[in-house]
């Protein structure tokens, strides 16, 4: 490596120096090195060239100064032909070398990329819904990213620089010292008047590149949140761009004032570098030159002093920031382990069982819940705000318990904020109770293993997502084998095959970001097609055809009426056609059921329900009626 290099390098490694060095602990060691055994193999290969190329390195200064001995001593001119090719052959050697080291030191870094990814990526997708409700996904995002690659970075870089300065610089200096122990110690002294300035000007630098990224970041959230297409409609109707645009100036100017600023001290930094040691030669060639006209040197030593030391100030300086290199790879790393220790509170009993054969009888006995609180559920560092809310989890269910039998409609209702969609959570075990239980045939469902669980719940709500991908693919999520006329079947019978088919690209057509290019009631009813191909023995409705116009509302009805039979259904709904026709309606209040019964029984009752019924569902012409 050159000294410019090096020197980069270094003022890189102190700019992404953390803002906090924790103590240096020994079981985030133990763990990085886990993660290193499947390499082992690659990484002795690799230490073991880079001590050769180390090796090769020091010879041919060596090598030369022997050149210059064999001219002075006008020894047979085949000596220094012999000398010259060596030192070619040394540096083809080195080239070759080199390329199988950085290939080598790639393979292993990239290899660590991979498997931290795929653990972080793995562990997450594991993470309850609870997690992704409190964490913020740009955060998330930036550990399988950034931290991942730095910690890599700082893994390979600490492995090639550590060792192979070392070894070089060892090397170096022990060369230097046979041939002239007092020069290399006159030589060494010049370093402290570099390397003391250099640190301070290091971390002044790092300050202004963490202010650089915390800007950078801020830009980068305004430019996300202000450019998606609901941004940037809530901007039009409600937004101050002038506002807007001064903000995102004033940030855009001080990054470039701290660039102008970075770009000059980094040259200060490498050109005082390159001063040092070019001073540190000329004392080399002065006191060096009068030891070889006295005698006491010949002139080979003193050109191999010479070109050996301009090798003595890289390592050095590299070394100098070792430290630092190697706690910003322990904090990368704890940033990424942090991640995979977040116990996932929902997981597979391992004893699990399938949901029984046949058809579903959904029972909720004695269920209490409560949102679990924040501590529970995510990282202080991936929340919007610093500190965890420790608050303990308030309970919005209490003692509920009601039962579907196979193949019955039973019907939730009450006001906003009764539990209605949270009841619909538990049975879908996207959260597990607190206490009691909630069995499909018979079995709790946290006896019940995902997958078998997945199959036989279908849950539609009232905000149904799309991922940013075809029509296709949407509905092939629900059911991966399905073939073409599942496809098209679904889609009619949820309403929507003629739009489809008016589509230039058909079922290949790509739903923008949260399948914004369709409206409202389509996207519902793409998540309805999705339900009917599923097929689920247990079907849940959360306000499904909330968002859909009265008359695509009474398509769609007859549609899932169509799907719901046979099979057990929790709906959800507001129009009285739907609540009607339940088997049973269970009415909630406050986390709390305080009716059950059928529509005619809840009427003549005269409580909750029946002041629903005429406040809420009650269609004009059915009160006439
Ligand atoms: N993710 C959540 N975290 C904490 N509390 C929640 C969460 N979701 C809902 N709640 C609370 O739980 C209660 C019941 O909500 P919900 O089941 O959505 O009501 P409904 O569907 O009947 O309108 C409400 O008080 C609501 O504020
Ligand atoms: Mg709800």
């Amino acid at each position: 490596m050159s000294i410019e290099s090096v020197a980069w390098h270094q003022m890189y490694q102190q700019a992404n120096a953390p803002d906090e060095q924790r103590p240096f602990r020994a079981a985030t060691a133990r763990r990085i090195l886990r993660f290193a055994t499947p390499h082992k193999r690659r990484i002795a290969v690799f230490l073991l060239f880079s001590v050769i190329s180390a090796l090769l390195a020091v010879a041919t200064p060596v090598l030369a100064g022997r050149v210059v001995n064999s001219i002075v001593g006008a020894a047979e001119p085949r000596v220094v032909v012999i000398l010259a090719a060596a030192i070619g052959a040394l540096a083809v050697a080195d080239a070759g070398l080199g390329l199988v080291i950085r290939w080598l030191s790639a393979r292993i870094g990239e290899g660590l990329i991979l498997d931290l990814r795929r653990a972080v990526f793995d562990h997450v997708q594991r993470m309850p819904v609870a997690f992704f409700t409190r964490t913020r996904t740009g955060a998330l995002v930036s550990r399988l990213n950034n931290d991942v690659i730095g910690a890599q970075r700082a893994f390979s870089d600490t492995l090639s620089g550590v060792v192979t300065n070392l070894v070089t610089l060892a090397l170096t200096l022990g060369v230097m010292l046979t041939i002239s122990w007092q020069i290399t110690v006159l030589a060494l002294l010049l370093l402290p008047v570099f390397v003391v300035p250099a640190r301070r000007m290091g971390h002044r630098l790092a300050e202004m590149q963490r202010e650089a990224a915390r800007l950078n970041a801020a830009m980068s959230t305004q430019m996300t949140e202000r450019f998606s297409a609901p941004g940037a409609t809530l901007v039009k109707l409600f937004g101050r761009p002038e506002q807007e645009s001064a903000e995102f100036a004033a940030r855009a100017g001080r990054v470039r004032d701290i660039g102008v600023r970075t770009a000059m001290l980094q040259t200060v930094f490498v050109t005082s570098l390159t001063l040092v040691s070019a001073l540190a030669v000329a004392l080399v060639y002065g006191l060096g030159g009068w030891y070889a006209l006295v005698g006491r040197l010949d002139a080979g030593a003193v050109v191999a002093l010479s070109l050996l030391l301009t090798r003595l100030y890289a390592p050095l300086t590299a070394l100098a920031s070792a430290r630092m290199e190697i706690m910003a790879a322990l904090v990368s790393f704890e940033r990424v382990f942090e991640v995979l220790d977040l116990k996932p509170l929902i997981e597979d009993a391992p004893d699990a069982v399938p949901v029984p054969d046949g058809p579903v009888r959904l029972e909720l006995d004695g269920v209490h819940f409560g949102y679990p609180s924040a501590d529970k559920v995510s990282l202080a560092s991936l929340e919007e705000v610093a500190t965890l809310d420790t608050r303990g989890g308030v309970e919005v269910l209490h003692d509920i318990t009601l039962r579907a039998e196979p193949g019955q409609l039973v019907a939730l209702v009450g006001s906003s904020g009764a539990g209605k969609s949270t009841i619909a959570q538990l049975v879908s075990r996207l959260y597990d109770v607190d206490s009691g239980s909630v069995r499909l045939n018979g079995v709790d469902v946290r006896r019940i293993g995902a997958r078998s669980l997945r199959a036989a719940v279908g849950l539609v709500t009232q905000d149904g997502h799309l991922f940013h991908d075809t029509i296709r693919a949407n509905l092939l999520l629900a059911r991966p084998e399905a073939d073409e006329a599942q496809l098209w079947d679904a889609l009619r019978r949820a309403r929507l095959g003629d739009l489809v088919e008016s589509l230039a690209d058909g079922l290949d057509t790509v739903v923008g970001e949260r399948g914004y290019r369709l409206s409202g009631g389509e996207r519902q009813r793409l998540t309805i097609a999705r339900l009917l191909l599923k097929q689920p023995r247990l079907v849940i409705l959360d306000e499904a055809t909330a968002s859909l116009d009265s008359t695509s509302e009474a398509a769609v009805q007859e549609a899932l009426t169509e799907a719901l039979e046979g099979r057990t259904a929790l709906v959800i709904a507001h129009r009285l056609s739907t609540i009607r026709a339940a088997d049973l309606i269970v009415v909630l209040e406050d986390g709390r059921i305080v009716e059950q019964g059928t529509h005619t029984e809840l009427l003549a009752a005269e409580g909750r329900y029946a002041e629903l019924y005429r406040t809420q569902f009650a269609e004009p012409a059915e009160v006439a009626a």
